[in-house]
């Protein structure tokens, strides 16, 4: 995942990523372009993915089961077809084709509850109780997370959470762009509340040390 920065000469030799697999040359560079994830899609590289819906997600699932929900930047969308297959409402969205293929081949008869679409612009067909982040924020370069912020503000009425895992700690380069906790919590707190601040027991190697399960709460209806 951790390859955008590297040089592009095609003779390069390929580096260990952050699980270890070998990072093939890409083409693409940009990850605010839908190209740069179908590239990662199409050539099988996709060294975020949990193979499963995680455990802290499952957990909270159970304790939420009658709000409709949101998944932005869904990729493969694990944890999509465990809330279609239980009958939740659930939307989840991503803006790489490649992407939202593989996701509709995950779901098969629940392939619907998947659309091709840019978080930052889509209008979700329900007002979500809840919008789950797992791998999305830390895609985003960190120029567009106050862009994710309003949004995220924008699609959640009061009362409404914002749950999932955050990859703590400011990296160089990216993805995953990981964030120092102090600059979260003031990116957040205007329009959220803290309710919820957990370890995870079950982080893939990407991750592994660097991700909490926090759930954070709308406040009033205006945005900060
Ligand atoms: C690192 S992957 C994580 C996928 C998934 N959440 C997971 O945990 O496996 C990031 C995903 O976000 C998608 N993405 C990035 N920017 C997006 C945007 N503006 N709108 C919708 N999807 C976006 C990418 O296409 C990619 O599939």
């Amino acid at each position: 995942m951790n390859d955008p920065d590297r040089p592009s000469a095609p003779s390069a030799p390929s580096a260990p990523s952050d699980a270890g697999q070998a990072v093939p040359e890409f083409a693409t560079r940009d990850p605010n372009s839908p190209a740069f994830w179908d590239e990662r899609f199409e050539r099988g590289f996709t060294p975020w993915d949990p193979a499963g819906a995680p455990a802290a997600f499952q957990t909270f699932a159970a304790r939420h089961t009658n709000e409709a929900v949101l998944i932005p930047g869904c990729g493969s969308a694990w944890e999509a077809l465990l809330l279609a297959q239980r009958g939740q409402q659930v939307r989840a969205i991503d803006f790489s084709p490649a992407a939202i293929a593989t996701a509709r081949e995950r779901l098969g008869e629940h392939g619907a509850v998947v659309e091709q679409a840019d978080f930052f612009t889509y209008e979700p067909p329900f007002t979500p109780g809840w919008i789950y982040e797992r791998a999305f924020f830390c895609a985003l370069p960190p120029a567009r997370w106050r862009d994710y912020a309003q949004r995220m503000a924008a699609l959640l009425s009061a009362g409404g959470l914002l749950a999932g895992f955050w990859f703590l700690g400011a990296t160089p380069k990216g993805p995953p762009f990981g964030i120092d906790r102090p600059e979260l919590d003031a990116l957040l707190s205007p329009n959220f509340e803290l309710i919820e601040d957990e370890a995870v027991a079950d982080s893939i190697p990407v991750f592994a040390g660097r991700e909490r399960w926090l759930t954070w709460r709308r406040r009033g209806s205006g945005i900060a």
